[in-house]
């Protein structure tokens, strides 16, 4: 180990590659088949170039907005992670706690290690809950009223998984859920089969393939919609045709995301695919977009090409590894401090002036 300052996201990365089981660590870290996606996404961000502007009086710059009336300091929500008591005893309490230190939103995984009502006590965080369809339609709409009661205020639709990618460093790790780590808002039927799947595989692939629904349609969407009085964004949209069903069927938004390049290697990099997106819900709806964002100047250009806001993954993981809350604070703090920089010295005071033409 070493005892250098850690001064940006990729240094929580390495501190975290040291003090994660391997399993574990490739877990969080690893994405389906080649990787490509997984390196395409920093890539394609990177391949941006800022044209910035000057002399507009930068002295305040504030990054705070509005998304699905939830209240943020600055544009990013932490990304839905399945179980991250993994890489903190305390899991999403501590990223709860974090959310609310940075003004940050939270959007809480259906494979949680911590039951929704407690992580909704443990801060004040704009609070939004990702779902994934069971086969058990009972099961998923016990979930759903769940989260609503629970104060959720938006639910986040996963789209992009409809059967697990195959996640070759989980294959040769044998990856498992330690059967001690709970999935509390899950049913207890559901939750058995991820202790007891087979760990010679991975068991996460075992499970999905028993319980995610993969005849997943447009259909289901009006089923959830029945079912619920929250708005509800589809993730994992990289095409303008279908964010503009997506709106067409009554969702309040997308999010452009191809779930961290865990699920279809070679897919489009989230960067590339947002104006497009972007351009197809010509401003009706909400916009997010997440992967590979690492830089502040990576927040800056996803407002430039017309998301609302961003979900940051990974690296809140890599934070909760190192030093818990705190830990996780910290990351999103450096982002935030970042992206406030980024702001001024692109000449921008507000999200509002972060416009199209900021990019070459
Ligand atoms: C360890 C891990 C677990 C994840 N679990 C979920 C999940 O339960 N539901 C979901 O919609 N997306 C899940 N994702 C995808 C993230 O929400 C997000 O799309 C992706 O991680 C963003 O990319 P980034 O990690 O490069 O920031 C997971 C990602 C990781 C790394």
């Amino acid at each position: 180990m070493t005892d250098a300052p850690v001064v940006n996201l990729h240094g929580y990365e390495a501190r975290a590659a040291e003090r994660l089981p391997r399993m574990v660590f490739d877990y969080f870290a690893g994405g389906a088949g080649d990787e490509v996606t997984l390196r395409e996404a920093r890539h394609a961000w990177d391949a941006l170039a800022v044209r910035y502007r000057v002399l507009r009086d930068v002295a305040q710059v504030s990054l705070a907005t509005t998304v699905l009336g939830a209240a943020l300091d600055w544009p990013v929500l932490v990304a839905p992670m399945a179980f991250q008591a993994l890489a903190d005893p305390e899991g999403e309490l501590a990223t709860m706690r974090a959310a609310t230190g940075t003004g940050s939103g939270l959007v809480l995984s259906t494979l949680a290690t911590r039951p929704i009502e407690a992580v909704r006590a443990a801060g004040t965080a704009p609070l939004w809950f990702q779902l994934y369809v069971f086969k058990d339609r009972g099961l998923t709409a016990a979930m759903v009223a769940r989260a609503e009661a629970a104060g959720a205020t938006a639910l986040v639709l996963t789209v992009d998984a409809p059967l697990l990618g195959r996640r070759e460093r989980d294959l040769l790790n044998g990856f498992h859920v330690p059967p001690d780590t709970p999935i509390p808002n899950l049913a207890p039927e559901a939750r058995r089969d991820l202790a007891a799947a087979p760990l010679a595989a991975s068991a996460l692939g075992e499970f999905t393939a028993r319980h995610w629904d993969p005849s997943l349609s447009w259909r289901d969407l009006a089923w959830l919609q029945a079912r619920t009085r929250l708005p509800i964004l589809v993730k994992g949209v990289v095409r303008g045709d279908d964010a503009r069903e997506s709106l067409a069927h009554g969702a309040a938004g997308v999010i452009v995301s191809n779930h961290g390049g865990r699920q279809l290697d070679t897919a489009v990099a989230t960067a590339r695919a947002l104006p497009e997106v972007a351009d197809a819900m010509a401003g009706a709806g909400t916009l997010l977009v997440d992967g590979g964002v690492r830089r502040g100047t990576d927040v800056l250009k996803a407002l430039a090409l017309g998301a609302h806001a961003v979900l940051l993954g990974r690296p809140v993981l890599w934070g909760l590894a190192v030093d818990g809350a705190a830990g996780a604070a910290r990351v999103l703090q450096l982002l935030r401090d970042e992206t406030a920089l980024a702001f001024a010295l692109a000449g921008c005071r507000t999200p509002a002036e972060v416009t199209a033409d900021l990019l070459a």
